[in-house]
This record gives structure tokens, sequence and C-alpha cells, in this order.
């Protein structure tokens, strides 16, 4: 049975949740699922922005029939050529034969490599910034590459101001029931996951993001339409914004402590409560001390992306580094976090190259520093370490606090 939902006057949202999807992108975990957004103008011409995935094939296109009720399909725009939204162009096109498909040239040749359907006869190449008028209303579309693909466009309508913007702008999580982020508590539940939906997923491309954020910079836009999450309009778009201005531009949110610690046997744990302990007396409030093998990746990536001081604890494993912190940084530098002061707490229990590895990956990431002198453990925390512990805190905390 279908389940729609008109947003304004003759647009649609007719996608669907898969709540029991276990990793977007079979690697990133979901707790409340996945929405896959796709919406549905019906004016003088009637025109579908982007299918979604294959799991959700029957209740979509029972959507789309449902609110075409008899009209054919004039057009169908692909913003983002990602399989999770892709998955039904086929059968888009199938039902609807005669359906202009609007693409740029990435666009078809992604859909070739990808699908051995032949819809060469429907494509419709469009240009940066070219228009199409649908009746009432008129659509711009925005070449945005790498944001997070090569072929990515955003659609303006540029009547209503409302900016179809591909995955910028999404976030995990299944809907509850409305679509606005103003119709929920946005802030509390899924703020956090739009930040690691942005920091995992497009965050290597700050540079892209804010070339067409600069591109629209003069557009009028009034809601945001993304392909995952919640819509955006009034404060909450004036919110995310905001975000992907920092975010974008790698500019921390919270100034305080990002403790990220690994451990076999517990004693770089407590260098790290006692680190933290310390600095909670110099004054630095907000902190959050993560154990690296208890959490994703992802979610200590959107931390990385949330503060500004971030103190790496690492036993020696094999003469190098604990590999799950390896990894992490590994992960740091690939996703381009840069802006960021970083402190050190090395543990060995015979030696190796442990803070020689930390440094070299901190040396990769733009405009980082460490602060304070690392702290050298000899297997377990003791007395006479207090001292270089203690003037470490205050190296961190006066950091933090003169900011
Ligand atoms: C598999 C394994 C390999 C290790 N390799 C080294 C090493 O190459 N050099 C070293 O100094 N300590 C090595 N250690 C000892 C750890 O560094 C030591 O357990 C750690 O400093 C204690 O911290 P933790 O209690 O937080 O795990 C190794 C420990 C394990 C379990
Ligand atoms: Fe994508
Ligand atoms: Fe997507």
């Amino acid at each position: 049975m279908y389940n729609t939902h008109e947003i304004t006057p003759g647009l649609h949202w007719i996608g669907g949740n898969d709540r029991r999807l276990e990793r977007f992108e079979n690697l990133f975990p979901l707790r409340f699922g996945v929405a896959y957004n796709s919406f549905l103008i019906m004016d003088e011409k009637t025109c579908l922005l982007d299918t979604v995935d294959l799991s959700i094939s029957q209740l979509f296109l029972e959507n789309v029939e449902h609110v075409l009720n008899g009209r054919t399909l004039d057009y169908l725009v692909v913003n983002h050529m990602e399989p999770d939204h892709c998955g039904n162009i086929e059968s888009i096109i199938r039902r609807y034969p005669d359906v202009r498909f609007i693409g740029n040239a990435k666009t078809f040749q992604f859909f070739e490599q990808f699908y051995g359907f032949d819809a060469r006869k429907n494509y419709q190449m469009v240009k940066d910034q070219e228009e199409l008028n649908l009746g009432s209303r008129t659509l711009r579309f925005y070449t945005a590459p790498m944001v997070h693909w090569p072929e990515v466009m955003m659609t303006l309508d540029v009547t209503n101001h409302i900016l179809f913007s591909s995955d910028s702008f999404g976030t995990f999580g299944a809907h509850n029931g409305t679509y606005f982020a103003d119709e929920m508590d946005y802030r509390r539940d899924h703020l956090d996951e739009a930040r690691r939906y942005y920091a995992n997923i497009v965050g290597k491309f700050g540079v892209p993001v804010q070339g067409i954020m600069r591109k629209l910079s003069n557009e009028v836009i009034e809601m945001i339409c993304p392909l995952h999450g919640p819509i955006y309009r009034n404060e909450e778009l004036a919110l995310i914004l905001d975000k992907y201005e920092k975010w974008s531009h790698y500019i921390p949110e919270t100034n305080s402590a990002l403790l990220i610690f690994g451990t076999m046997y517990n004693n770089t744990e407590n260098v790290v409560d006692a680190l933290a302990t310390r600095l909670g007396q110099l004054g630095v409030r907000n902190m959050r001390i993560y154990d690296v093998s208890e959490h994703d990746p992802s979610y200590l990536v959107a931390e990385a992306w949330n503060y500004s001081h971030i103190i790496i604890a690492s036993p020696t494993y094999n003469t190098g580094l604990f590999y799950k912190i390896d990894g992490l940084l590994h992960e740091f530098v690939s996703l381009n976090l840069q802006n960021r002061k970083f402190s050190l707490v090395v543990n060995s229990t015979w030696g190796g190259q442990t803070l020689e590895q930390l440094l070299e990956q901190i040396g990769k990431m733009k405009n980082t520093s460490v602060v304070g002198e690392p702290l050298l453990i000899k297997s377990t925390l003791k007395e006479h370490n207090m001292l270089e512990l203690d003037a470490l805190a205050k190296d961190i905390a006066a950091s933090i606090l003169n900011e």
C-alpha cells in the first residue's frame, strides 16, 4: 500500500524507509534505519526527482502510481547515480517508456556502467544551470561534482525556492511520521546523526561543498530536500546551513577535549581517565572519552568533526600503534580532517615506534599541531609520571580555555 505525503502544494514525498538495514553502504551501523527520499512534482508536466534503493522498490512504484493518479511521468531527474537512489530507474523507464531521463554526461556514463538496461532514447542531457519549465515552476540544474560523486547535481525549484540537494544535508535514520526537521526534536534526535553522515560520507569533500554553496549563495533557498532524512525549512534550515559552513571548513563546533584510547589491559584507559580528571579540575568541560574498540569508527570520526582538541592514547602493539587507533587515524587523514589540536599518550612495555607513527599520521593532516609533551608511560601510570601528566593537562587546558 502506498505511503506518500504532500509536503508543499504539488510537491510529494514518495520515498520510504529501511528499518532493517544493519549498515549503510555495508559500513556505517544504523541505529534507526535509513530513509530514501524521492520527490514527485505534479505540475503541467510531472517530474520525479531521483528514485530509491532496490530494497523498497515495490512501495516506491506504488507511491509513484498513486500520486500520478493516472497521469504519465514526463521527467525523471537523476541528481545522483549511486545505487541507493538508482535502483528503480529501470522500473520507472519500463513503466513510463516516454519519460525524459535528465542527467549529465557522467550520469549516463555511470548508469551504463551499473545497469545493463538500454535507456539511451530517454536521455536528456543538461548542462550546469540549464533550466526546465514544468508549467507553473522552473527547475534549474546545478552540477555539484564530488559532493560526493562526480556526476552529482542539485536541482533548484527557482519558483518555489526549494533545493533538491542530493546526498548533501542527508541524515541517517528512518522517518517517524513527520518529514520536516521542525516537526521533531531535531537537535536532540537527529543532529548527531546528520554530523555522522556528513563527516563520514561528505567530510572529505569540504572544498567541493564550499564550491556549490558559493554557487548557490545568490539564490533564495527556503527549503532543502535531501535524499536521506528530514527536510529543512525555517530555523532548522538556518541551523543546518550554519553546520555545513562549519563542517565543510573543518571548523570545530565544541571547544573541548575528545579523548580516544586503545587498551588491551586497561592501563592506558587509566592514564586517560587520570588526564581527563585533571583537565576537569583545571576547568575543562564537556569532554568525551571513547574506547576505540567499543565504537564503530564512524561515531569517532563524527566526534572528531565536532571537537577542537583530540587526545589520542595508544598502547604499543607489535612495536607500533594499536591497530584500531591506526585505522582511525588513517580514516581521519583520508577524510581530510584538519584544523585540530592533538595531544598524545603512548604506553609501551619494552619499546617500539608508536610515538613516531602517531606523529607521522598527524603530520599528514592540514593545520594540525601537537599540544604539550607526549606522555610516555611504561605499562602503568606511576606516581613519578604525575608531574608530566599534570604539565600535559595544563598545556591542553590552557589551549582550550584560551581559545
Ligand atoms: C600482542 C601484544 C603485543 C605487544 N607488543 C608490544 C611491543 O611491541 N612493544 C611494547 O613496548 N609493548 C608491547 N606490548 C605490551 C603493551 O604495550 C602493554 O600491554 C601496554 O603498554 C599496557 O597497556 P594496556 O593495559 O592499556 O593494554 C604488547 C602487548 C600485546 C598484548
Ligand atoms: Fe551517495
Ligand atoms: Fe545516498
